[in-house]
């Protein structure tokens, strides 16, 4: 068997991990939730989330991976632990299921990529976007959005994800910042920043319950936790760098594109006096999109604009597929293309259903958000930081010139308060999801 692949340089991971964790939540779900959270005070305690509880988080995933340099099944045999490969292989599927709709996602971007340059959505977006979210013509957009991610997925990690991201994640900066500039031309952008960052610390009170569990569970989605994409990133890395600060980084880049994210579509909606209290598809394919159609060059900002959303969509995908491929050629002998394009058929057939019928996507998703999700982080914590304990540690400072109380911080973070926020959580998601 040929040699395991590595990442060309730190950066290439640090920007393939950022690429993974920038997708359609930072988009289509941040934004709006932090405005109607409470504004600054949900992005003060999102911000709590992400560095105490996500990063600890992601710290464990990158342990295993790096320490392995195998796949995320396999990594866990490696260890010394073999039952624990169960844990791996619900990361797996857990990234093999939220795939299959995420790409039916991808192609409706790619579908409004269209839109905009035609005009199609802009005189009645909610009735345009009916008709395209399900369908034949979703089924056909999901498969081109698929064939791009096994394109990428199949040219390998140097020269597939690791060159795609290098290009893909400035861009979403860049262009980001961009429309964000000209949305702070627009008439509403005074009343969209109020909106999105001014505390509200009632807000955040009377719905303390509601608003703790989704800011953990967010967290977790929007750094990709759980998918054993982290680990399997992770495990493509050589040689020593400091974890530590590659994670803070990607937490840090992750935020901040939520951010900017925000600082786009809040002012854009004000300046159209759309409600913006809405959150999910509605409020990217329908609210936003139909502020488009409202402002002068809304054909090319709108084309600007889901032109971003799709290379995070994709940046974000490419690191599932990588999930399922990885175990696949560590394990078998088989070439990487040939995996690329068989497992992505297989996770093209997974998501038919949700491209016929949006209740079906809904379905897929909360299954992942309130179950399988919160469960695999909740088995990859208990496993580092309870199971693998010291010598997980040892691998957490290993390059980082950190002392051990940081290492011995992370560690009884990760086996208390982290692991107490993520049953919390799928207990929580459990009770709505069964009533
Ligand atoms: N982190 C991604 C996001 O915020 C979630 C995700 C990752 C989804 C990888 C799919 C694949 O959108
Ligand atoms: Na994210």
């Amino acid at each position: 068997m040929s040699e395991r692949e590595t990442w060309a340089t730190r950066a290439g991971f640090i920007l393939a991990a950022v690429g993974s964790a920038v997708g359609l939540g930072n988009i289509w779900q941040f934004p709006f939730k932090t405005a109607q959270f409470g504004g600054a005070s949900f992005l003060i305690l999102y911000l709590i989330a992400a560095l105490g509880i996500g990063l600890p988080a992601i710290l464990a995933e990158f342990v295993i991976g790096r320490k392995t340099n195998l796949n995320t099944i396999s990594a866990f045999e490696k260890l010394g632990y073999k039952e624990w490969r169960v844990v791996g292989a619900l990361g797996l599927f857990t990234g093999f299921w939220i795939l299959s709709y995420y790409s039916v996602v991808g192609g409706w971007v790619l579908r409004y990529i269209g839109g905009s340059l035609t005009g199609a959505y802009f005189a009645a977006p909610a009735e345009y976007f009916g008709q395209v979210s399900a369908g034949v013509e979703a089924l056909g957009l999901h498969a081109v959005f698929m064939v791009l991610v096994v394109g990428i997925v199949a040219a390998g990690i140097e020269d597939g994800i690791e060159k795609a991201t290098k290009l893909m994640v400035p861009s979403i900066i860049v262009i980001l910042g961009i429309l964000a500039v000209f949305a702070f031309t627009l008439p509403g952008a005074s009343e969209g920043y109020a909106y999105f960052l001014s505390p509200d610390f009632n807000a955040l009170a009377e719905n303390f319950g509601d608003i703790v569990p989704f800011a953990v569970g967010q967290a977790f989605f929007s750094l990709s936790l759980g998918m054993g994409a982290m680990i399997t990133y992770a495990s493509y890395i050589d040689g020593d760098q400091s974890l530590f600060g590659d994670g803070i980084t990607i937490v840090f880049l992750n935020s901040f594109v939520g951010i900017l994210a925000g600082l786009v579509v809040l002012p854009l909606l004000f300046a159209q006096g759309i409600d913006p209290n809405t959150s999910g598809a509605g409020a990217v394919f329908i609210s936003v999109a139909g502020a488009f159609g409202d402002i002068p060059g809304g054909q090319i900002i709108g084309l600007v604009f889901f032109a971003v959303v799709l290379i995070a969509a994709l940046s974000s995908a490419i690191s599932l597929l990588e999930v399922v491929v990885s175990w696949a050629i560590d394990n078998y002998d088989v070439s990487r293309p040939q995996m690329a394009v068989g497992l992505g058929s297989f996770i093209f057939l997974l998501g038919v259903p949700s491209a016929l019928d949006s209740a079906w996507l809904g379905w897929f998703d909360t299954l992942a958000y309130k179950l399988l999700l919160p469960l695999s982080v909740l088995g990859i914590l208990v496993f580092a930081a309870w199971v693998y304990g010291a010598p997980a540690v040892d691998e957490l400072l290993k390059g980082s010139g950190l002392g051990e109380g940081v290492g011995l911080t992370w560690l009884w973070i990760a086996r208390t308060l982290v692991i107490v926020a993520v049953v919390a959580t799928l207990a929580l998601g459990l009770e709505t999801l069964f009533v």
